[in-house]
């Protein structure tokens, strides 16, 4: 297995549309081999998921810890069931250090293939919901600093001191 480089913020390949992957494919030692490599590579930098374009690789597949497990979506289409939103702070293995609060609907249908090309059909809530909007957005060129409340940008050092921007303000106005 190998550690790959991730793509950081500004490289083309994060704004590409990644192509399908033909289900007759899945099993082929080139596809294999990249799922191994992503899994490695999400572990060794301590990701919640991984996107294959964040890897250089522009086809429609993550990998992403769900429900408790590690688990690979190929070729994932997503469908919001409520106008409801939840509000998440997400990071990015692509974008180093920075945290940003952001808005997704807070229930959806995912559907998609496994590693081994059979079908995935779940119904996901909030955190498990957020995980998977944000890792199948990079299939479609889309980083969460796209959708953020960007008033709420902050490099992780100044995250960890000072908390989430879009919850400091209530917390001044408790304390005062
Ligand atoms: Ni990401």
């Amino acid at each position: 297995m190998a550690i790959l480089k991730v793509a950081q913020l500004g490289h083309p390949i994060l704004r590409q549309v990644a192509v399908p992957i033909p289900p007759e494919q899945i099993g082929t030692p080139e596809v294999q081999q990249l799922i191994a490599d992503m899994s490695h590579t999400m572990h060794e930098y301590d990701g919640a998921g991984l996107a294959a374009p964040q890897v250089h690789v522009s086809v429609r597949l993550v990998i992403l810890d769900l429900l408790d497990e590690e688990r690979v979506l190929i070729n994932p289409i997503i469908t919001p069931l409520t106008d409801e939103l939840v509000r998440t702070v997400e990071g990015c293995l692509s974008v180093a250090k920075m945290r940003a609060a952001v808005d997704r609907p807070a229930k959806i249908r995912l559907q998609a293939l496994d590693e081994r090309g059979e079908a995935v059909d779940l119904e996901l809530e909030d955190f498990d919901a957020v995980v998977v909007q944000h890792e199948c957005d990079h299939l479609d060129g889309i980083l969460y600093v796209d959708r953020c409340d960007t008033t709420t940008l902050a490099f992780l050092d100044e995250y960890r001191r000072w908390g989430s921007l879009d919850t400091l303000a209530e917390r001044m106005a408790e304390e005062e």
